[in-house]
């Protein structure tokens, strides 16, 4: 979104304590951002930390003599390239529908000509109420679009949909929305494994790890906002959907294989999943009680199925492209380059999973590409990051390939 001006309205709801990262993330995908807030919106954010992270004024009065005579409340709508309203409280939904105009946010959005994609915030009551759904209707109806909201705890207390997207689906679904025209995955479908898997001990209790999904989940919202249809396998996390993706959840290594064997044929295979390499070797349908002075039970594991290596190997089901994840704690590069020939897929990405690297459940990630030609060290960056450069390469890729 090189370029592209994105008229920011952030509306009074606790989600707007994450905006910040929306804006941040808008500049470094090379977009430019104008705020405008709402007096319920100053409760949650403040207009200086929306101005230094935008480097733009922040516009928050209808009746200001100089703002308007700076900017107005045409030209601000004039001058983007989209309006998006995150979070869109319950307030200004029901407003918008209602076609007030009685601050800057709704004046704008009622004086507009320009797209507008809502991004709803809200306690789930609030969001299931016969009235907020009716003004999604009204509203979706008049081509505005949306982004969310999702399943998941909420700054309540409860827990159900009208969380807020992820500032990183946020921008995705605006990358989406810049790329509109030629998409250069379009027509090709990814399959990607994200997450843990639970290797049940009996019916309550499990094998799992550390994985958190985070880099898998980015990789399969970065595959779907360049037009690939995408399928997530994901094993537990408690991460939201990626918007635009077609999600399957499982729980077991066998699950998994058995999820991705079915949403075969594909063009690329990314096997970012952390499955466990055993499982027990029996898992009874009741649970294993204590007694008192009974042995221990011992756990017997056997082999899980191999998921990449059953991909890389899978004949004329082969995916052209398929790349797999190392997850090691020693000796990195060495370790994934010789993965990479032993599971037979073409690329594999590297990182270094040690706890003192905080990459399961961080953020960031610093990974190496392991290929035919060579290794190549990136630097340590956001997985959204690792995602987008990642997503780079395969378009390359196929468009060599041509
Ligand atoms: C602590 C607190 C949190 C709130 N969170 C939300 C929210 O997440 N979503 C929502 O629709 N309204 C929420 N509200 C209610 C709105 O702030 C209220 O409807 C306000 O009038 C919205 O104004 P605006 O839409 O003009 O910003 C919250 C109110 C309070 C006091």
């Amino acid at each position: 979104m090189q370029g592209k001006r994105v008229l920011l309205i952030v509306s009074g709801g606790i989600a707007a304590v994450k905006i910040p990262e929306v804006v941040r993330r808008i500049r470094e995908q090379g977009g430019h951002v104008r705020c405008v807030i709402t007096e319920g919106g100053k409760q949650f954010v403040t207009p200086l930390s929306l101005a230094a992270l935008s480097e733009d004024k922040v516009y928050d009065d209808l009746f200001s003599l100089t703002d308007e005579n700076e900017m107005g409340h045409i030209n601000l709508s004039r001058q983007a390239d989209v309006i998006m309203v995150a979070p869109a409280t319950a307030d200004i939904m029901a407003r918008m529908a209602a076609g007030m105009a009685n601050d800057l946010a709704t004046t704008v959005l009622l004086a507009t000509d320009k797209p507008v994609i809502c991004v709803p915030a809200m306690n789930v009551r609030m969001w299931e109420h016969a009235a907020t759904q009716a003004n999604l209707e009204t509203l979706k109806q008049r081509g505005v679009t949306f982004v969310g909201p999702v399943d998941g705890d909420m700054a309540c207390g409860e827990f159900g949909m009208g969380r807020m997207s992820e500032p990183a689906e946020i921008v995705g679904a605006l990358v989406n929305f810049f790329n509109a025209g030629p998409k250069p995955l379009a027509g090709r479908h990814a399959i990607v494994t994200s997450g843990p898997t639970h290797e049940p001990i009996d019916p309550v209790r499990y094998i799992a790890n550390r994985s958190s999904g985070k880099q898998g989940h980015a990789i399969a919202a970065a595959l779907a906002a360049y037009g690939c249809k995408t399928t997530l396998v994901t094993g537990p996390t408690a991460l939201p959907d990626p918007a635009g993706c077609d999600v399957i959840k499982i729980e077991s290594a066998r699950d998994m294989l058995a999820a991705v064997e079915s949403a075969l044929p594909a063009d690329i295979a990314v096997c970012a999943a952390a499955v466990a390499d055993w499982r027990t070797d029996t898992a009874p349908d009741q649970k294993i009680k204590k007694q008192a002075g009974a042995d221990t039970p011992a756990l017997t594991m056997v082999e899980n199925p191999d998921i990449l290596a059953t991909i890389s190997k899978a004949g004329n089901k082969r995916p052209p492209l398929v790349i797999g994840f190392a997850a090691e704690t020693n000796d990195v590069v060495a370790n994934a380059t010789d993965k990479r020939t032993r599971k037979g897929c073409d690329w594999i990405v590297a990182n270094d999973v040690s706890p003192s690297t905080g990459t399961f459940s961080g953020d960031s990630n610093t990974v190496h590409l392991i290929s035919e030609t060579g290794t190549e060290d990136w630097p340590t960056q956001s997985k959204s990051d690792v995602a987008q450069q990642l997503v780079i390469r395969i378009i390359r890729h196929f468009e060599a390939a041509e």
